[in-house]
């Protein structure tokens, strides 16, 4: 343990894991990678050579760990969690950003079950404490013309790592459950209580119609009513962000009243 790097703990134990999860319709295959390029390109292969929903892909580390938007995320060996589900919803394309929204609430939960404190969703996915990111989705999906074949939703959350083990450049704008709490995290109960959530937030998202989510989803999200400027590639706009709308795109109320959807951008609140 003593040549590890600050805030490294033990491995994981997917042994442990899969019997956690032997009775869930998530877990029951998981793949457990000490490294790997990133687990949503190893999830995706396993998708497109047929693999089956609810099948995870855990590493220790990434090599090449993806962001949105091109981004790289850090992911240093034994600290964090890096993950990827391989779902198959029966879902119209344009409704696979609900899938998404769904995720983005199971893991909030899971951070607030963690901590004595209530993370926010930033739109569409971040999750943060004290307007620091503490984790992110990446969710990539596969559709012909009319349906979705599988969408892979990755999830990377900054569990035991210190601000000294962080690059400098995400020093200002990252954070960890160590840093806010000062208890080591159990990554394994963190990543079984995290899959328990997905599948039942995926679950309600089939049974009780996205409305539910959305609701959930929006008792995290911090700027509902506020005042916000999206970066959009042509222009930015600023207005009320008013919520979510079925396609899980951001409603931003302009003034004099036009509603503007959002469905790619950087969401920031404007300071009074
Ligand atoms: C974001 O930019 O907020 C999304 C970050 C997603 C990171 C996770 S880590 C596990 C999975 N594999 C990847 O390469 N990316 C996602």
């Amino acid at each position: 343990m003593n040549d590890r790097a600050p805030g490294a703990s033990g491995p994981l134990q997917p042994d442990a894991l899969r019997k956690r999860l032997a009775a869930g319709r998530f877990g029951k295959r998981i793949f457990y990678l000490p490294e790997t390029g990133s687990t949503n390109v190893f999830a995706y292969r396993r998708a497109q050579e047929g693999g089956a929903e609810g099948e995870i892909v855990i590493a220790e580390t990434q090599t090449h760990g993806k962001g949105r938007l091109g981004r790289q995320w850090v992911s240093p060996p034994y600290m964090n969690l890096y993950m990827s589900v391989i779902l198959r919803p029966t879902l119209a394309p344009a409704d696979t950003p609900q899938i998404t929204l769904a995720s983005a609430v199971a893991l909030a939960e899971t951070v607030e079950s963690f901590a004595s404190f209530r993370p926010e969703i930033k739109w569409p996915n971040d999750i943060l404490v004290e307007r620091k990111k503490l984790a992110g989705i990446l969710a990539e999906s596969c559709c012909d013309r009319s349906r979705v074949l599988f969408v892979i939703v990755g999830i990377g959350v900054n569990l035991n790592f210190p601000l000294e083990s962080m690059p400098e450049r995400i020093r200002e704008r990252a954070t960890s459950l160590w840093m806010l709490t000062r208890k080591p995290v159990d990554r394994t109960a963190f990543a079984g209580q995290l899959i328990q959530n997905l599948d039942r937030c995926y679950g309600d998202l089939a049974e009780k119609g996205f409305a539910f989510t959305a609701q959930r989803w929006e008792s995290y999200f911090r700027l509902k009513g506020e005042r916000v400027r999206v970066e959009l590639p042509d222009q930015p706009i600023c207005g009320k962000a008013l919520g979510v709308d079925a396609d899980g795109a951001l409603l931003v109320e302009e003034e004099g009243g036009r509603i503007r959807r959002v469905v790619a951008g950087d969401v920031n609140p404007v300071e009074p």
